[in-house]
């Protein structure tokens, strides 16, 4: 097992206290997906999407790394081989628990984006749509996070970590996003062994050779003792 790459989704971040998208109470049971989290969306109403973001970010900046992410930390620093965290979250909770190799597809709460020019920074804690660029002033501010219809980040990244991983695990998603929800399916016909850790089976169990079930913080930190005690 040289090379492990972990795809993460919003169930790993549920035990720190921020909520998932499509559980019961979820996100996307209180706002319409089409208003917050499309290009189209913003372009309708920039304020109302500014202010999910705004209490998303509030959320986050309240929350503290679980015992998943900190064993997910502790399996990149243990490790012989390279590991390679792929997270759909836009929190940090990865990063504050240690973890170094961690590429954000689908964007980062704390980071912000010129429409205009490309350009981006550290977000303030409230953004608004009267927000300037501070490279080109246009006034085009948005999170940097990927909305619906747009093309996930690092995608030259991922595809040879995929084609190249020997173990491939998903932890706390629910297989309904793509590209991420092929990524189990495509590290397995590249040859990796897959994992799936989730509370319940997801749309993409069929693509895993285990599957563990229950609460991130009992099994990744489960999941992770026996590889390291393996190695
Ligand atoms: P979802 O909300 O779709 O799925 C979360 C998964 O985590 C579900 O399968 C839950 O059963 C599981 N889960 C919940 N609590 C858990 C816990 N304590 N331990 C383990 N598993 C748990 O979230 P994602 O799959 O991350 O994209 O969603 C993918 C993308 O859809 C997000 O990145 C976001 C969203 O729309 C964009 O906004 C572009």
């Amino acid at each position: 097992m040289k090379k492990i790459v972990i795809l993460t989704g919003a169930g790993i971040s549920a035990e720190s206290g921020l909520g998932t998208f499509r559980d019961e109470d979820g996100l996307w049971a209180q706002h319409a997906i089409e208003d917050v989290a499309t290009p189209e969306g913003f372009a309708r109403d920039a304020h109302l999407v500014h202010d999910f973001y705004n209490a998303r970010r509030a959320n986050a900046a309240q929350a503290q790394p679980n015992a998943a992410h900190h064993a997910l930390a502790r399996l990149e620093a243990e490790h012989p081989g390279e590991v390679f965290i792929i997270t759909q979250n836009v929190d940090a909770l990865h990063e504050m628990a240690g973890s170094r190799n961690v590429l954000h597809m689908h964007g980062q709460l704390d980071r912000a984006l010129c429409g205009a020019c490309g350009h981006r920074w550290d977000a303030p804690a409230v953004m608004r749509p009267e927000d300037a660029c501070p490279a080109c002033r246009v006034r085009a501010t948005r999170p940097d996070v990927v909305w619906f219809g747009e093309i996930p980040y690092g995608m030259e990244r991922i595809d040879p970590a995929l084609s190249e991983a020997d173990l491939f695990a998903a932890i706390g998603t629910s297989g309904q996003v793509f590209p991420a929800a092929a990524y189990g399916q495509h590290a397995r016909r590249m040859g990796a062994h897959t994992v799936e850790l989730n509370l319940e089976d997801s749309a993409a169990s069929r693509d895993f050779d285990d599957c563990l079930r229950g609460k991130a913080t009992e099994i990744v930190p489960l999941w992770v003792e026996g590889l390291l005690s393996r190695a």
